[in-house]
């Protein structure tokens, strides 16, 4: 069993985020997780407004007593209205924790604290997580470039941005970017971490909604599978390089605008994607580490796992000690 500074600030089992994915972390998923005694998070995004994500919450919470969040990306997409009834509809709802992530959240931190809420706020870049952490927030994510959705634009990996967080940052991290399995939580924990966040890892989980057609060709790719896309807008996304991404990286190539880019990029391809198994028709987020999902558990096994897993590399690293 891990005892760490994430697993009491969430009152979780284990240091495991299931990482939140737009169109992916509903009801199901994150109550699998929650149930697993891992973390996870809703996306208000995926829900569309503040009344579907409340149906969304009191679904969760017919699924499981146990603590789960809500993630808010702050995109320029939303209006801070917009952005403040979500929140609210978190505090109200009597969801815990919340999630945010894409820009600064300080202009929404006295309505977070206000409501009581645990808060975690996901960044890409040291400075980010150090300034985070100097607001007075509860905890911070780092996730480095290997990362499935966007990991910013620094193209620091996981490997040197981890310890730099850490020594940057005094309240718990949360570590994410290329990490599936016991052996890189151990290593996350090893670089200065509180615990991880894995999102590659769980869309190949049976309770994620992700069509079987995109599971199956996600437990083939390789790690060289995926691509940058969207750095011609300062957006940058990883994503599987199927035809869609060669077609989006392509246009950005020419220099093609975003009005132009913008109908290939729109999250209603995605989902149609990730839903309607329709693989090579929309851009498909994941990591590199997609190169080391292999198969399709349920979100408990994978648990389980993962935390025996982590218990061998302790004792394997312990056998090499010698006094
Ligand atoms: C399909 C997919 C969708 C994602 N959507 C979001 C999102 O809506 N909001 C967010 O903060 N992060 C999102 N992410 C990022 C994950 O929460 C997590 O930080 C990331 O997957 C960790 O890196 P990994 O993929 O190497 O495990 C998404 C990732 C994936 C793979």
């Amino acid at each position: 069993m891990l005892k760490t500074r994430m697993t009491e600030l969430l009152g979780i089992e284990h240091p495991v985020q299931c990482g939140s994915m737009q169109w992916l972390s509903r009801a199901e998923l994150v109550a699998a997780v929650a149930n697993a005694g891992g973390f996870a998070c809703l996306v208000a995004a995926t829900m569309g407004s503040p009344e579907a994500l409340a149906e969304e919450i009191l679904k969760t919470k017919d699924l499981t007593d146990r603590p789960f969040g809500v993630n808010v990306s702050l995109f320029p997409t939303l209006t801070a209205q917009d952005i403040a009834a979500l929140i609210q509809v978190v505090i109200d709802h009597g969801v815990k924790i919340i999630e945010t992530a894409g820009r600064n959240p300080e202009p929404y931190r006295p309505q977070i604290k206000d409501g009581g809420l645990i808060h975690v706020h996901k960044c890409a870049r040291v400075r980010d997580a150090a300034k985070t952490s100097r607001m007075g927030l509860d905890a911070v994510a780092v996730v480095g470039t290997e990362a499935g959705g966007h990991p910013g634009m620094g193209g620091v990996t996981s490997m040197v941005l981890i310890p730099k967080a850490a020594d940057a940052v005094d309240v718990p991290l949360i570590a994410g970017g290329g990490i599936c399995d016991g052996r890189s939580l151990a290593a996350a924990l090893a670089l200065g971490a509180d615990g991880v966040v894995m999102g590659t890892r769980f869309m190949n989980t049976r309770e994620c909604l992700l069509h079987p057609e995109v599971k199956a060709r996600l437990e083939k790719a390789a790690e060289m599978e995926t691509v940058m896309v969207m750095e011609s807008i300062q957006n940058p996304g990883r994503v599987l390089r199927n035809a869609w991404a060669e077609k989006v990286l392509g246009m950005e190539r020419e220099g093609r605008p975003l009005e132009e880019l913008a109908p290939l990029i729109s999250g209603q391809n995605s989902l149609k994607a990730l839903t309607q198994g329709v693989v090579e028709e929309g851009l498909i987020y994941c990591g590199q580490v997609v190169g080391r999902v292999e198969d399709t558990p349920s979100v408990a096994e994978l648990m389980d796992r993962i935390v025996s897993e982590a218990a061998e590399v302790k004792a394997r690293l312990d056998g090499m000690y010698r006094s």
